[in-house]
């Protein structure tokens, strides 16, 4: 079943070394190369990560689907979606061994040499396989970070030719893997087209396409002065995020930068461009980033689910109703645009702003 698929994107990412192969070669206690150095971090006092002051909504699957407890806990899926664009998911059955699976494999893929992980560079020209996103010019700073970004869902967009045959099971775990997501993805999707008062079937067949990002960010010396990702918001529906017990995820809220603490065993759940602009800005496509760890590891695994890239994208009719559109309609479901600028911020989002 070796499949090319298809060609979503026309980008072209300039090469960059990997954070980890740096890593090894430098030893303890080196000087980070200039281009990972960040100014903007320097002056960042808005960053409370205090665990006291502040916790992600817990948003709990078994009372969502339970019809006693169900009312309360899809309106509190949809503050959280709507206030901080963001909450961990509990209960969510997905079971532990086939996270655990995931997460190992794609450890052991780092864990290669890097001229094996390079079986499966990102080709010139495109966006799956093992390398680093968003670098369009020379001078831009980079992320502390290397990445393995696939396409998942549906199976015949798979190219497996990019897909590693080490460790032995990987694809077998990633297609187990992506097959749960995309029943999480379902439920997940039934309970916030209640939220919006909506068809499921209309959230359904707008979110079918799914990709993976695979991130690896290797421990840093001088961590407080790089970022594992740029603060940046998610292109597609809903993000599903699981880590290792290494933390670094932030989000921002009210113009500060808040450090997420999953609960062990949690799924992050964040909204992505396309689910607030068909929700005509219900729901927040909320900035987020990774820092870095001085120290520790650091593995996280993104499924996004995005709207095919054959559809119209703009605020549904049935959340408008005749109201005014607060964003504009465009032919291209999948916003191509987000794979073709740096990371900035919400960026894409706000350009999608019909103004006042
Ligand atoms: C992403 C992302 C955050 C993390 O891959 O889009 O936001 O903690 N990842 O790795
Ligand atoms: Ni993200």
């Amino acid at each position: 079943m070796e499949s090319e698929g298809k060609k979503l994107f026309n980008v072209e990412f300039i090469q960059v070394e990997s954070v980890k192969a740096l890593v090894a070669e430098s030893g303890d206690l080196f000087d980070v190369p200039q281009r990972y150095i960040r100014p903007e971090l320097e002056a960042d006092d808005d960053v409370i990560s205090d665990t006291c002051q502040f916790q992600l909504p817990v948003i709990d699957l078994q009372r969502l689907k339970d019809p006693f407890f169900s009312e309360t806990e899809v309106a509190k899926l949809g503050s959280a979606s709507a206030d901080w664009g963001f909450f961990q998911l509990v209960n969510h059955g997905v079971r532990e061994e086939i996270i655990d699976d995931m997460k190992n494999n794609i450890m052991e893929f780092f864990m290669l040499p890097l001229e094996q992980k390079k079986d499966v560079a990102i080709a010139p020209g495109d966006i799956e396989g093992f390398g680093q996103h968003f670098v369009m010019s020379n001078d831009q700073k980079l992320d502390w970070g290397d990445l393995f970004f696939i396409h998942t869902q549906p199976v015949e967009m798979r190219n497996l030719k990019v897909w590693p045959s080490n460790p032995q099971t990987f694809r077998d775990t990633v297609d187990k893997y992506s097959f749960e997501m995309k029943k999480l993805l379902t439920c997940l999707l039934e309970f916030i087209a209640k939220d919006m008062d909506i068809e499921p079937d209309v959230l359904y067949n707008a979110f079918k396409p799914q990709s993976m990002r695979m991130n690896c960010y290797p421990p840093c010396p001088q961590a407080e002065k790089v970022l594992g990702l740029s603060a940046h918001t998610d292109g597609g529906g809903l993000t599903l995020l699981v880590q290792n017990d290494v933390q670094g995820l932030q989000t921002r809220k009210d113009g500060k930068w808040f450090s997420v603490e999953a609960l062990p065993g949690a799924i992050v759940v964040n909204i992505g461009n396309t689910l607030e602009i068909i929700s005509n800005g219900k729901y927040r496509s909320v900035e987020h980033r990774a820092v870095i760890n001085t120290v520790k590891e650091r593995i996280s695994i993104a499924t996004f689910n995005y709207m095919d890239p054959s559809c119209t994208m703009g605020p549904l009719p049935e959340v408008v109703k005749g109201g005014k559109e607060n964003y504009k309609t465009v032919n291209s479901g999948y916003n191509r645009d987000v794979f073709s600028a740096k990371l900035q911020g919400r960026n894409y989002v706000e350009n999608m702003r019909v103004s006042n």
